[in-house]
Order: structure tokens, then sequence, then C-alpha cells
């Protein structure tokens, strides 16, 4: 293959002038049907439909190819692109690399949850460069949904429920995808997703539509979308679901007047799978024709793999239902890219390249890391942990514990094969000279198994155990469990069980867990218990009798690694909770930053809203542990007074009072006491993740301004900052109670 791009090679900076003069030059000698080409995008897989990729490549049909994942076959097809194709034009082979593609990361809410924009930065450079290695130039990631609904089975994918933690992990992932540079040879393009509302789905059932208010939308579910575009994420996807009645692939008010006119979006849209087409199935659309129209016209660039665009968009423009300028102004960005990127100097890929690059060490360790700074100690009652290096006879007990599907987490298809260090092999690892026994219990699996098993390639379903094989295996484990001196439990949920088409009703742990915890508990060794799983569970009954709970999620490739690197404390655990936990599904959705009422906790009036269970949570939003313990003081806020459109700077001494080195995040709410509208009782407005030695004291300082202190007003109907009173509180989760206060005057 000639053009390949070498590491080290000299990059291409095109000016946007010299962009904009290529892309003009292009579409003067393309025709229609090759410009329309540009905004369908073929699907590479066995159960993709359409006509046969090669054919679509070959006639300009084609700007794009997803759902393949092979390098050999990127090279072959880009080669009939650019050599056969009337234009020429190079192909975007996208894939969904959510967090890693060979080596595998901690999944996005776990990234989230170390509450340090660094892992999931550093950790989608290395997705990025390993991704760009095997020849793929896009992926559809960072997801931004804000989610509240533990149900929702997508919440795994995205960053929680925080509007402002959401927004800073976005615009830390758009940079880790696709560094500063677009040309540079080891990023790919990133793809912010899916535009807008998706976790806010009725009852937390996927894809059922979703009503928000404007003012829910602006205040809540917008901000880590706008904080990519600020970031320069070069594309977007639209959300499959009716967001208020209108279909967000056909959702002018999202694709036209926020993303571009409000926002200045200059990158493409492309819709989520199939779902022009689906603008039918949706009932929205008559018929694929006046779904192509509709999809057009609202802003959409390019269709993914429904086929609506190539079958209709040039007989629209024959009758005169569309423009050719229309085409044109869909077809642009698309072509912008792919000149920013280099593809037309350097359109294929080194089938070298790619085992060099997984095979660099960092890529691991920084796995390893990412693993190791995500997870979140939720209980350590008489100091457990860390274990004590010299046991002797330890038994890992759990369907998981052995499990690297589970390890690796969601997104794992396209004939990835899982390698993650399970937590058994990581215990195992680090206690060599000891007894390390492991009994998985009974298998757990769906009730309703997931399309996935059936339609991704990797996946084998097994069959169901018996409930005789069931109970055989839970006896092993108790007996397993009854011969050690210590247990781990590795509890939760498998990959399967979370993600896309992963809602469920309950949080509690799925199958016979919670009954083997309770068996294992009554044997009286000390145990403790490691969950792995995608979104918050409801471990009740664990959280008042398991001594020791570290929330370890989906950590992905190095895993086990980070587990026992935690669990033994030569790494001290520093995560907090981006989501808060639910005492059961039915008090779904749960978040912290709701707003006040006239019967508030504490008042005479108050109503607990059940009578059958508090809906408070059981662990809160920004909360987790560590093995040493911090103190706040000395709250400062800069002014008490400060004008609109002002800032001040809110200062606080946090001090490592405990006896091991630590990390602590600093975290600052608001509270706006009265204006316009009424505004939640406590909202994120900064964070910061601080390393403190024993005795050690460093001072914080966070800055408000206009950014933190406006919102989007229902009752102005525009975005406001106002004169009213604050409040602020300081500390290490959302219950902090150093409080201060401040106030914005006309
Ligand atoms: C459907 C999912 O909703 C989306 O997140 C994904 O990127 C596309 N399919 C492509 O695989």
């Amino acid at each position: 293959m000639t053009n390949v791009m070498k590491p080290g090679m000299a990059r291409i900076f095109p000016s946007s002038t010299e962009v904009n003069e290529r892309v003009e030059a292009l579409l003067k000698r393309m025709s229609l049907e090759e410009k329309i080409g540009q905004l369908n995008q073929v699907g590479g897989a066995e159960f993709s439909p359409g006509p046969k990729a090669e054919d679509q490549i070959r006639r300009g049909g084609a700007g794009s190819v997803l759902w393949l994942n092979n390098t050999t076959r990127f090279n072959e097809l880009q080669k009939i692109a650019v050599e056969e194709s009337p234009s020429g034009i190079p192909l975007l082979f996208a894939l969904d690399v959510i967090h890693g593609y060979r080596t595998i990361f901690p999944v996005p809410l776990a990234m989230a949850s170390s509450w340090d924009p660094a892992v999931p930065e550093k950790s989608q450079s290395v997705a990025a460069r390993e991704a760009r290695a095997a020849g793929l130039h896009w992926t559809f990631g960072p997801m931004l949904d804000i989610a509240r609904d533990a149900r929702w089975g997508r919440i795994v994918e995205g960053a929680g429920e925080d509007p402002y933690l959401g927004a800073a992990m976005a615009a830390a992932q758009v940079r880790g995808f696709q560094g500063d540079d677009l040309s540079d040879p080891e990023r790919v393009l990133a793809c912010a997703k899916h535009f807008a509302g998706y976790g806010a789905a009725d009852g937390g059932r996927d894809y059922d539509p979703v009503y928000l208010s404007e003012a829910q939308l602006r205040n809540t579910y917008l901000p880590p979308f706008e904080a990519a575009v600020k970031a320069g994420v070069a594309t977007f996807m639209s959300a499959y679901m009716d967001l208020n009645n209108v279909p967000a692939s056909a959702n002018r008010f999202l694709l036209r007047q926020v993303l571009r006119q409000e926002w200045g979006f200059e990158g493409f849209v492309v819709s989520d799978a199939f779902a022009v087409g689906n603008l039918v199935i949706q009932g929205h659309a008559r018929d694929r024709r006046d779904a192509a129209l509709r999809g057009l016209k609202a802003g959409l660039n390019m269709d993914m793999s429904s086929y609506t665009y190539p079958e209709n968009l040039a007989s629209l423009v024959a009758d005169g239902a569309l423009s050719e300028a229309e085409i044109e102004e869909m077809a642009r960005p698309i072509l912008a890219l792919k000149v920013k990127m280099g593809l037309f100097e350097q359109p294929y890929v080194n089938e070298n390249l790619l085992e060099q690059v997984v095979a660099r060490p960092e890529h691991r360790q920084m796995a390893r890391w990412a693993a190791q700074r995500s997870m979140v100690l939720l209980r350590n009652e008489g100091g457990l942990l860390p274990l004590k290096k010299d046991l002797q006879k330890v038994a890992v007990i759990g369907p998981l514990a052995d499990s690297m599907e589970s390890t690796e987490g969601s997104w794992m298809v396209f004939g990835h094969k899982p390698a993650a260090v399970t937590v058994l092999q990581g215990i195992r690892a680090r206690l060599t000279g000891a007894q390390v026994t492991y009994a998985p219990g009974p298998e757990i699996r769906r009730d309703i198994p997931s399309w996935f098993e059936g339609a991704m390639a990797g996946f084998t379903s097994k069959p169901a155990q018996t409930p005789e094989e069931g109970e055989a295996a839970f006896q092993a484990a108790v007996e397993t469990a009854r011969a050690a001196e210590l247990v781990v439990m590795v509890l939760g949920e498998t990959d399967l069980m979370a993600g896309e088409a992963a809602s469920r009703a309950s949080l509690d742990l799925p199958g016979r867990q919670e009954e083997l915890l309770k068996a294992v508990a009554g044997l009286g060794k000390p145990i403790v218990l490691v969950l792995l799983n995608g979104r918050p569970l409801s471990v009740n009954w664990a959280a008042e009798h398991i001594p020791a709970i570290l929330e370890a999620w989906e950590p992905g490739s190095e895993g086990g690694h980070a587990v026992a690197d935690i669990l033994f404390g030569d790494v001290n655990p520093g995560g907090k909770l981006p989501v808060s936990f639910p005492r059961k599904g039915s008090h779904a959705p749960l978040y912290y930053a709701r707003n006040l009422t006239h019967s508030p906790e504490g008042s005479p009036m108050y109503n607990p809203r059940y009578w059958d269970g508090l809906p408070v949570p059981l662990y809160p939003f920004g909360y987790g542990l560590s093995y040493t313990t911090f103190e706040f003081s000395n709250l400062k806020v800069s002014a008490p007074q400060v004008k609109v459109g002002g800032s001040l700077a809110v200062s606080v001494d946090v001090t490592n009072s405990g006896k091991v080195t630590g990390d602590e995040v600093a975290q600052l709410y608001i509270h706006q006491r009265w204006g316009s509208d009424s505004r939640p009782l406590r909202e994120l407005k900064g964070f910061e993740r601080l390393k403190l030695q024993p005795g050690e004291t460093k001072t914080v300082t966070f800055h408000l301004g206009p950014d933190e202190l406006r919102y989007w007003s229902t009752n102005t109907g525009g975005w406001i900052q106002e004169a009213a009173a604050f409040d602020i509180w300081v500390g290490a989760d959302s219950m902090a109670k150093l409080h201060a206060d401040f106030e914005i005057v006309g």
C-alpha cells in the first residue's frame, strides 16, 4: 500500500480557508449521487441490511463504513473508494470504541468515579491510538447522556447524574480521543452522543419516549454536549427516542437551533443506527421518503445504515422537495473532516502497526492506574481493609470472580476477544504463597436474554443451569468459604445486564447472589464484598452486614490487579460515586440536585414521600471512603456580596487527619435561595481530587462566575443570573456540612 501514515511523519495542518477551498473543489466535481453518498453510512457487519458494501463504495455511494473491525478489509474497501469510485473520496471507518479498543479501560461510569478528568483523557488517548492503528478513524463516543434513573441500562456508558461532573468528563474524553490536531495519526474523531435527553427515558425503559422541559434540558441534560462542542468535538450522534414528541433524529430544535445556531457546531451529525428509516416505525414519518426528507431538513447529515438517504434524496431533489444546495450543506462538514484528518493524503493503514501499538507496556499500566482511580470504597467497618499480606487461605466466591467479560464490561463486540485479569487472578497473583480457592456459586443470567447475544459476533449463549446444578454450585461455594480464613465475594451484574437494551425494574443483586452472601456471612468469617456492575445496585443488606464493600464497577483489562492493589493496601481508594445509589429500583429516578418542596426534610409538615420506606439514597452522590480520614475547615468566600455578572473565590482547607497517604475529592455545592424559578437544593459547581500525606493540609480554591451562577429559567424563557442569596457547602460528598453564604446584588 502506498500513502501509509508512519509514526513520526510530518502532519498536515490545513488552514480553514484551505479546507474550505478543497471542499468546494471536491463538491464541484462530484455528482449528486456522490454528494448523497457522503451522507450514507454503510454497515460492514453480516447483519447489516442494504446492498453489498463494495458496490455502494465503488459508485461513490458511501461516506463511511461502520460495524467492521478488520484492518485488511479496511484497506481493501478504502482502495475501492480511492481508486475506483468516481471522485476517489476516502471512507471514514467507524466503530464503538467506548472504553478501549484492545486495552480495555474502566467503563465510562467508572472513569467518572475517579473525579479526575485525567483518567478519561489519558484512557481515551490510548483507546484512540489503538483504534487508529487498527485502521479506524472515528469512534461513537463519548456518550454524554445524564442518567438519573439507575434502572436505565445505558447509565454504564455515561458519567452519571450530574451536569457539572458530566461536562468535565465530556471535555476530557473529547481531548483524549481527538487531541488538539485532527490530522494526528494517533487520534480518532469523537462523537458526542446521544443528542439529547436519552437518559430520561420514561421509567428508565431503554428507547421509551422522553419528556423534558426546556429548563431541564438546558440546565441538566445539555451541558455535557455543550462542553464537548467547546472542546472541539468533530461529530454528534442523534438519539433514538422522541424528545417531547419529536424524534431526536428529526429534531430541528436540537440539530439546528441549539447545536448549530447557538453553539456554533461546525462538524456533522450522524443518526443512531437505522434511526432515519425508523422514523416510520416510530410513527413520525409517512414512509421512508418522508423520513429522509424530515431527517435532512432537520439538519441530520449522515444516515447510519438505514439507506433511507441514498434511496430517496435524489428523487426528492428531482421533485423539488429538496435543493442540491441542501444536500451540499449536509455533505460539506463530512468532506471537511476528511480533509482535516489528512485522509486524502493517507487513506490507508499500515497492517503491521496494531500489534506493535497494543504491545506498548504503558497501555496496560494506564489501564491499571485508571481502574485503581475509579474504584469506590463504600464501607470499611473496623478497618478490615486493607487486608494483611500474610493471609494463608482465602476463598474467592461469586459468579463474576473469574469472568473476563464482566471485568471488561459493556461494548466488547465485533470480534473483540476478552483478555482481562479477573479478580480471582489478581488476588492469586498477589498471594503467591497462599492458598486461594474459588467457587462461582450459582450462575446469574437475565430473565429475558439480550439481543446482543444473538446479533453480535463474540457472544455465545451457554445453556442455563438447572435448579439442581444451581443448588450444587451454591453448596460448593459455601463449603469453599467455610474452609477459608477470609472470603472475598465478587458479586454484581454481568456485562450484558447493563448497557443498551439492558434496563431492569429492580436494582437488587440478580439471581441467588444475596442469598449466597447471607449464607457465607453466616459462617462468621471476615468478608469483603467486591461489586462488579455497570449501574447502582441496592445492596441494602450488604451495606449493614458486610464489613467491607468495594465498588469496582466494570474495571477493564487490568481490573483484577487493581482490585488486589486496593484490597491489600498498595493503593488507597479515592473514587467517589457519580450517581446516587437508590435503596430500591422503584425509587428511581433519584438524584441529589432535586428542588425543595413545601415539606422539606426537617420541616414540621415533613412527609416521607413513601410510607413504605424512605426514598433516601443508600449511598449519596459524591460519596466514597479512604483508608485515611480527611477534615475540611476554614471555608472562606472572597466577598460577602458580588454584583450580577461578577465572580468570587471560595477556598477551603483539606487536611489528611489519618495515618496513610490518600486522595480526597473536595466538592463545592451551591444553592440559590430564591429567584424567578425554584433552584435545586444543591448543585455541584466545583471539584478537585487531591493527594495528601498524613498530617498534610492543602488549600483548594474554587471559582464561581457567571457560568456557574446562571441558569435557564422557565419564567423568563432564557438564561439568567439573578440577585439572590446563595448557600455554599464544601466537603467530601453531596451531604457536606461545612457551610457559608454570599449574596448577588443587582
Ligand atoms: C446503537 C447505539 O445506540 C449507539 O450508541 C451506537 O453507537 C450505534 N448503535 C452504533 O453501533
